[in-house]
């Protein structure tokens, strides 16, 4: 098995749905679908959806049962980039090698087209529970759990702690609860949801959570690794941006050697939750990679 071809094919399948759930129109509305488009289809790793097809697949289940589910995170957190880089937010001008979304629509319309991927996941979600391609109770689930985990004690809470410490000095223990809340929390849906939608028991389901939260800090750290270190063609997103905009990362805190060690660190705690699982090698090689990228 190969990781990269993996990640594609998920990636393939996720694209395509993608596509269908917002098709290009000509109706007066289409500045905003043709933004959240436009985001949507900018490339981007993909890791989300894959997280949640590779779950429900280790659960026994078939990863097309995810597939709307994947779809959904992949719309949620397309929406906390477009947000992210407003000029309100951290001002930044590129994201997945293109200009951003409100340098190319404009700030109002990558408002609404980001409100708008953010609501879009529930009605995906909910109409599979009613087509019963995932059973109802487990999509309400799922509906649940992304609430939760999007709002004010996951990704929302955590991009607002994140404005809050701006030009501040938050200790090592704040930096990590606030990447556990702002990245951490969808890499937990994922895992969690992927399980849910295959019908995995409850310690299926937390030792997935867990795994995310673990590969979610690590990947946020590297983030801010790369935020320093990567170049701006590689990376498709500005460099310095952190430091522009006075945030004060978990680099920030240790430096860069013990930041790549902590990095090691919580991937091979993310491992560990595998045992619970069969057929981990995909998930056990995706963990090592994010621990390596260069974008
Ligand atoms: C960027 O996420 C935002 C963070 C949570 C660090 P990704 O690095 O997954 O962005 P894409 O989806 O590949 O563009
Ligand atoms: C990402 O943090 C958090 C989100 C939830 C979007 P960053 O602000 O560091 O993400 P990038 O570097 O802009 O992708
Ligand atoms: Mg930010
Ligand atoms: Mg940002
Ligand atoms: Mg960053």
């Amino acid at each position: 098995m190969n990781v990269n071809e993996k990640l594609r094919e998920y990636a393939q399948m996720t694209e395509e749905a993608l596509g269908k759930y917002i098709p290009s129109t000509d109706c007066p509305q289409k500045s905003v679908i043709e933004a959240a488009r436009y985001s949507l289809s900018a490339g981007g790793k993909r890791l989300r959806p894959a997280l949640v097809m590779e779950f429900c697949r280790v659960c026994g289940g078939e990863p097309e049962t995810a597939l709307p589910v994947a779809c959904a995170i992949e719309m949620m957190h397309t929406f906390s980039l477009i947000h992210d880089d407003l000029p309100c937010m951290d001002n930044d001008d590129l994201r997945r090698g293109k200009p951003s979304c409100h340098k190319a629509f404009g700030e109002a319309t990558a408002l609404l087209a980001g409100d708008a991927l953010a609501i879009m996941p529930f009605e995906i979600i909910a109409k599979a529970g009613m087509e019963q391609t995932i059973e109802p109770v487990y999509a309400l689930k799922i509906i649940q759990l992304l609430a939760q985990l999007a709002g004010f004690e996951g990704m929302i809470g955590g991009q607002t702690l994140d404005l809050e410490y701006e030009n501040k000095q938050p200790s090592v223990s704040e930096i990590l609860e606030m990447y556990r809340m702002k990245t951490g929390a969808l890499l937990e849906f994922c895992c969690k949801a992927g399980c849910i939608a295959a019908g995995a028991d409850e310690s299926k389901q937390d030792a997935a959570g867990k795994f995310g939260r673990s590969i979610g800090l690590a990947f946020q750290i590297t983030d801010d690794i790369l935020d320093i270190t990567a170049d701006e063609k590689t990376l498709g997103k500005p460099i310095g941006s952190d430091k522009e905009n006075g945030k004060y990362t978990y680099v920030s805190a240790v430096g860069i050697d013990e930041a790549r060690e902590r990095v090691r660190q919580l991937t091979a705690e993310a491992k560990e939750f595998l045992t619970e699982f069969s057929e981990t090698e995909f998930l056990n090689e995706l963990a090592n990679m994010l621990a390596e990228r260069s974008n």
